[in-house]
């Protein structure tokens, strides 16, 4: 390594990993895409429509070997083909990283109560389900051991003002890291989500609440410095290398340490 040569550059050499979820350059899984590359990672990249191909290009275009692929984590028919493609193109991966949630926009703007049968149905597919699916698909990939990531939220633990169904999603992804990780230690394979305060994305501007969700999180977090997703990043790197290789079922939290506080002083909120 040189003098100016990056900490982690070459921390990931020769590793494959796969990134689902960047829609454009804020997506979380944009920035934990570039820290990947920046340690020597070769990517796979699978996105859900076409025009999220522009950014994902720039991602891996100093990436050698790197590719794209288009699916839909809600079909078993797209999850199906992505597995073959990286069988043909990688044969072996090193793991992945689920960036990846929905819930119908309705869902987040009436009161948890009128939570309807199709809308949970459809969140907890799609933000959950298909962690347990794709771990399906790419666990036979991974023959030399390795690490999957999801991203989650607090609103798993705690209410929030309209997080609503995501929250209960949330949870069961939390708990399905734990239950995969149980199934997976046997294989070498580590699960763990990274549980990450809010971030201005497209997903996250769906959420109603956002700008409240953010303007209390910087009064609150004990860290007052700015929050993005490169502080994700930089937590999805040590979980994608060996050096986090004694962590598996654990949600961590990178939140600027917001999760641990009670409450705020009273007469210093302003
Ligand atoms: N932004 C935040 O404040 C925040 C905080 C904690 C956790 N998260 C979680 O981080 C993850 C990434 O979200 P983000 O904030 O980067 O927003 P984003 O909108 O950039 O990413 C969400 C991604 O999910 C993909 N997606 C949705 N439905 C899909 C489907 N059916 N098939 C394939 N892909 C699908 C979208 O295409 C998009 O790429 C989500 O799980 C989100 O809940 C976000």
């Amino acid at each position: 390594m040189t003098d100016t040569a990056s900490p982690t550059s070459g921390l990931l050499a020769g590793k494959t990993f796969l990134v689902m979820g960047v829609a454009n350059k804020w997506s979380i899984a944009y920035a934990i895409g570039e820290a990947l590359v920046n340690a020597g990672a070769t990517l796979a990249l699978s996105y859900l429509d076409d025009r999220m191909v522009r950014d994902c290009e720039a991602l891996i275009a100093n990436a050698p070997g790197s590719k794209l692929y288009k699916g839909n984590v809600a079909s078993d028919d797209d999850l199906d083909a992505l597995a073959a493609g990286l069988k043909a193109d990688f044969g072996v991966i090193h793991g992945y990283v689920h960036s990846v949630g929905f819930a119908p926009p309705a869902e987040l703007k009436n009161p948890f109560r009128e939570t309807t049968r199709d809308g949970f149905g459809t969140a907890m597919d799609i933000s959950v389900y298909s962690l347990i699916a794709t771990s399906q698909r790419i666990v036979p990939l991974m023959t030399e051991g390795g690490s999957i990531i999801t991203l989650t939220y607090l609103g798993a633990d705690r209410a929030f003002p309209q997080y609503n169904v995501m929250g209960v999603a949330k949870a069961a992804l939390e708990a399905s890291v734990r239950y995969l990780a149980f199934d997976l230690g046997k294989d070498g394979i580590r699960v763990n989500a990274i549980s990450a305060g809010p971030i201005k994305t497209a997903a996250a501007r769906g959420i109603p609440g956002l700008t409240d969700m953010v303007k209390y999180f910087q009064q609150v977090a004990p860290i007052g410095a700015p929050f993005g997703a490169k502080n994700v990043a930089d937590t999805a790197l040590f979980l994608a290398s060996d050096l986090s290789s004694a962590i598996s079922g654990e949600t961590i939290f990178v939140d600027n340490g917001f999760h641990a506080v009670g409450m705020m002083p009273l007469g210093l909120e302003d």
